[in-house]
């Protein structure tokens, strides 16, 4: 009742604190119904709506963001803490926005508590996938802004079927034995910038699956993690939607597994990856620091002796010096069946343990400009 005429009399306002729809910032008391009630108050608003939660924690089941919305200009502001339930159940989504256009979300942080989930998965019981933190799907002109993500179940942030979005100074830090926490996974998307962040997980930095058109990844710090990949591409049952357009500049791997990777399934799926620039990236201690990998088979199932289909063209890669972990820092591995052609390398100087590294070159074409250590034989 009083509910009701709070909102009755408030049909004005343009912004919706969770406190005022019964949220408690007490860490125990799950806030769900809150955050959902604030949201339909904006999404129903037909003009401009702010979403605030502010400082304090609060302890939120689940919540899905939905349009369409009344307006297009609607900002979640968040100063406090949301985390999940320390458990964890089989869902595969934690905080989503879906059919939005025109939302942005700034600050606070996102605890989603991943150990239970890492210790099942770490240990030999049957255990669920895990749930995204953060996933942005079938949505447009969004922005994410200042967020900070921490100890996700699974992958931190998951860009999908959208287009025109825009992350910059998110903070992402799992720890790097985390299985399966991917910093920030984009597919089936275009028009994403990432920027200005700062991403240390168990897993890729930041991964891009098949259908990714247009992305911009610029001053990212990585590691620990995975490195920043293109793929897998070509794991599924039909053939795929390619990945264009695609520029990584100025960017630090620290003690990362790969640094920037394109891997294929060895698999007669057909694809494509081209129009791709690497420029002004550095390698400190990184394991894999240039890699296409289009022989990845795990567990050496369904793809025994195959070849890959994904075309590999225009890879440009520029100005990557720094250190690798490992003899051979420049690694193309790939499909004898469809070679990497339009490889172009200009000014790079990587080494092992102080002294020049080397290069394995497979099924690969292209130039060289400039100093080019290791010796790559394009
Ligand atoms: C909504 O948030 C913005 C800051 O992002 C602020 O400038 C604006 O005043 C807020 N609007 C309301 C009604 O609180
Ligand atoms: C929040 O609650 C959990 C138990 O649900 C407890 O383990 C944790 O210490 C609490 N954190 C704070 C900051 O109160
Ligand atoms: C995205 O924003 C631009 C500029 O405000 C607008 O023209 C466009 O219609 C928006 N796109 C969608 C799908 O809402
Ligand atoms: C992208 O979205 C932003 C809002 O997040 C908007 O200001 C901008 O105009 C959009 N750009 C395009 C090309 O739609
Ligand atoms: C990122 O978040 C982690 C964990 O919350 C924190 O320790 C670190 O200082 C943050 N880094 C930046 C650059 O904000
Ligand atoms: C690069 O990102 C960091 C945050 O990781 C930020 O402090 C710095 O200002 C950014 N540099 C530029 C040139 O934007
Ligand atoms: C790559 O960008 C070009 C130029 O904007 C565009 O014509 C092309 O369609 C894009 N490729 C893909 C696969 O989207
Ligand atoms: C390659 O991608 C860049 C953006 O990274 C774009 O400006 C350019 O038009 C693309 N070239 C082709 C041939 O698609
Ligand atoms: C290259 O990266 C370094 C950080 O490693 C940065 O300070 C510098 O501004 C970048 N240069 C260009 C041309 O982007
Ligand atoms: C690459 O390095 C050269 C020489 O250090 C520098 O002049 C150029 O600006 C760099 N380009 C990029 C894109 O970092
Ligand atoms: C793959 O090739 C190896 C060596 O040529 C052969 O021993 C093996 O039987 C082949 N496996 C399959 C599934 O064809
Ligand atoms: C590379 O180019 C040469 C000369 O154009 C050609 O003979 C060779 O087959 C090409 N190799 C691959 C792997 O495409």
């Amino acid at each position: 009742m009083l509910l009701l005429l709070f909102l009755s009399t408030t049909t004005k306002m343009t912004s919706y604190n969770i406190i005022d729809f019964g949220a408690k910032n007490d860490n125990i008391t799950d806030s769900a119904n809150a955050f959902i009630g604030a949201w339909k108050a904006a999404c129903r608003s037909m003009e401009a709506a702010n979403v605030s939660v502010p400082a304090g924690r609060f302890l939120l089941s689940r919540t899905l963001f939905e349009g369409p919305c009344n307006n297009s200009d609607i900002r979640v502001l968040i100063e406090g803490i949301i985390v999940a339930p320390s458990n964890y159940s089989a869902l595969r989504e934690w905080v989503t926005f879906k059919h939005v256009e025109g939302v942005s979300i700034y600050g606070g942080t996102l605890d989603a508590q991943g150990q239970a989930l890492w210790d099942c998965k770490n240990s030999s019981r049957r255990c669920p996938a895990g749930a995204t933190t953060l996933t942005v799907m079938h949505s447009n002109n969004v922005t994410i802004n200042g967020v900070n993500l921490i100890n996700s179940e699974m992958f931190h942030m998951s860009i999908y079927g959208s287009s025109n979005v825009t992350v910059q100074a998110v903070n992402i830090t799992a720890p790097g034995d985390s299985p399966n926490t991917d910093g920030i996974h984009i597919h089936m998307s275009s028009a994403v910038t990432v920027t200005n962040s700062v991403i240390s997980t168990g897993d890729d930095c930041i991964s891009m699956g098949h259908g990714t058109n247009a992305v911009w990844i610029e001053n990212i710090t990585c590691g620990p993690g995975h490195g920043i990949s293109i793929g897998s591409l070509g794991g599924g049952a039909t053939d795929e939607a390619g990945v264009a357009n695609i520029t990584v500049k100025t960017v630090i791997f620290s003690g990362t597994q790969n640094g920037i990777r394109i891997k294929t399934w060895a698999n007669p799926i057909a694809g494509f990856v081209t129009n791709v620039t690497f420029e002004n990236i550095t390698m400190n201690f990184v394991d894999n620091p240039i890699i296409v990998d289009q022989n990845y088979c795990p567990r050496k199932t369904n793809c025994p002796n195959m070849t890959s289909d994904i075309a590999i063209s225009q890879i440009s890669y520029m100005n990557i010096t720094g250190s690798s972990a490992t003899l051979v820092a420049v690694k193309f591995a790939c499909s004898p069946t469809k070679p990497c052609s339009g490889i172009s390398m200009q000014n790079i100087m990587l080494t092992y343990d102080n002294k020049p590294a080397l290069a394995l070159c497979q099924n690969v074409n292209g130039t060289t400009v400039g100093l080019i250590v290791p010796e790559s034989y394009l």
